[in-house]
């Protein structure tokens, strides 16, 4: 079954957030369960493409309106990733360094689909699946269909996947004419109020789409930036996949990130020694309890509050815990944080930027994880934080509420809380405290959240039945 997945975002090539550790990970775990799957990516001036070999496996022109694209295709020679990796080149356009926020970032996505497009057809290719994540990819559903340049393609079953339902990818209608020969009485299928939609478009025109929890696709219905009537729609031909977790790269017995490795059985030492390492860096004591946030500052993340309830945290407990927080985003809430660590030199430190190897260590040294998302379409960090014995505290929202059970419950190995407020987080950390002063407790629970299974098996097999289900005479 050969599949293509087209994505912004693919690990180690080019990385946000978390759509990069999905479509770095699940084809890897397709081509192990037997499938041919490969990863088709805008080309990217970036460290992995800089260092890594490229063949260039094909060369065309497309044309966007009247602006004629040469454009290259590369493929990756010795498949490092564990998939074929390909990456759509067009010289001024597509070759920069940053993955968004370019003004001309309609023209990149949708020149970048339709070079894929011009590929696939010219080569004669043929494959089973085209898998399309979030509206980066939104416009190929539509374009396979209804584009006459496209005919050959037009019955290639597509997946649509949501990973993040809040942006669209919209544009206005005087840009139609960058869609080639398509059949103008469909071209409702691109509308939503009074727009071109790559994301509602996606929806309509798939053959299936899915979320990134099941929680998250119930959310969509009462809470999308607009599209909620449409999911309310479309309700029936979507299906919530929670994602795995790439057990290569995230295992603390084998992570060259971090300062100690450790398994289950060596949990207590293993964790110790990587938060002596974490607190040498930022200047904490390894003697208090460590929470940490990782992660995009931006709305969603609930970052903002989450500031205001450390400061409450801090002064009331006057410092008898201490805050790690690694970020990068808003600048008004990098200043927050920022004011933060003034505010408390001692108990707080915020390390703003991107940073891999950081993030790794945070998990392995930190003894609990803050996500107070306002919206959270699946959320690694909390799977992440579970594989290496990191209690995360979360807002019942998401993958969130589908991942993690609160440790008051049965069975549970976290804290979760309804709101993304002051009361609620800072409540939290309460527990997190007395928690932390039951150092027999804590173990138990890390025992047994490093024992959960979030690996892509499960999700594979997933994606797996929805592709049969879709191919025709399967
Ligand atoms: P999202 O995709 O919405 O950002 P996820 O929880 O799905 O959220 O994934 C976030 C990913 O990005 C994780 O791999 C996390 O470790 C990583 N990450 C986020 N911010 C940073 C940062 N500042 N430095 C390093 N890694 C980060
Ligand atoms: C998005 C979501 C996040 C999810 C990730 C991978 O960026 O915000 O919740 O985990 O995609 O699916």
């Amino acid at each position: 079954m050969r599949i293509y997945h087209l994505s912004a975002e693919c690990y180690p090539v080019a990385k946000v957030g978390g759509l990069a550790d999905v479509v770095g990970a699940l084809p890897k775990y397709q081509v192990k369960a037997g499938l041919d799957a490969a990863v088709a990516l805008p080309y990217y001036n970036r460290k992995f493409t800089r260092e890594h070999d490229f063949d260039v496996v094909f060369q065309s022109a497309t044309l966007l309106g009247t602006r004629r694209l040469y454009f290259e295709v590369l493929k990756e020679r010795n498949n490092t990733l564990g998939f074929e990796l390909f990456l759509i080149k067009i010289p001024g356009l597509i070759d920069r360094e940053e993955v968004y926020c370019y003004p001309d970032e309609n023209e990149q996505f949708i020149a970048y689909q339709l070079a894929f497009l011009d590929w696939i057809s010219y080569s004669q290719q043929s494959p089973d699946v085209i898998h399309c994540h979030d509206h980066h990819s939104g416009l190929v559903p539509f374009l396979l269909k209804y584009s006459k340049l496209y005919t050959r393609l037009a019955n290639t079953p597509t997946v649509f996947t949501i990973h993040n339902g809040q942006y669209h990818g919209a544009f206005g209608w005087d840009k139609l004419a960058y869609l080639p020969e398509i059949d103008l009485s469909k071209t409702g299928l691109l509308d939503w109020s009074g727009g071109i939609n790559p994301l509602a478009s996606a929806v309509r025109c798939c053959s299936m789409y899915t979320t990134v929890s099941p929680s998250y696709l119930d959310e969509l219905a009462v809470s999308s930036n607009g599209l909620e009537s449409l999911f309310v729609m479309e309700r029936e031909r979507g299906v919530g996949i929670v994602n795995g977790i790439d057990t290569a790269v995230w295992n603390p017995q084998t992570d060259p990130m971090i300062s100690a490795k450790y398994n289950v059985a060596k949990v207590a030492a293993g964790k110790k020694a990587n938060k002596e390492a974490l607190c040498a860096r930022f200047n904490l004591s390894p003697d208090k309890p460590l929470i940490s946030f990782i992660g995009r500052l931006v709305y969603e993340k609930g970052a903002d509050v989450m500031a205001d309830a450390i400061a409450e945290s801090l002064e009331s407990t006057s410092g008898q815990v201490n805050f790690v927080l690694l970020g990068a985003g808003d600048v008004d809430v990098e200043h927050k944080l920022q004011e933060l660590k003034e505010k408390f030199p001692t108990d707080c430190n915020v390390f703003i930027g991107y940073n891999e190897e950081l993030a790794h260590l945070v998990y392995a040294g930190a003894d609990f994880l803050l996500m107070p998302s306002r919206v959270e379409p699946c959320g690694l960090n909390q799977l992440y934080s579970l594989r290496y014995g990191t209690l995360p505290m979360v807002r019942s929202t998401g993958g969130l509420k589908d991942t993690v059970i609160d440790f008051g419950d049965e069975g549970g190995y976290g804290i979760r809380y309804d709101q993304t407020s002051v009361a609620d987080i800072v409540y939290a950390i309460s527990r997190a405290l007395v928690l932390y002063n039951n150092p027999k407790h804590l173990q138990q629970l890390r025992k047994r959240m490093m024992a959960l299974d979030f690996s892509w098996d499960t999700a594979t097999q997933q994606y797996i039945d929805i592709y049969k289900s879709i191919i025709p005479n399967n």
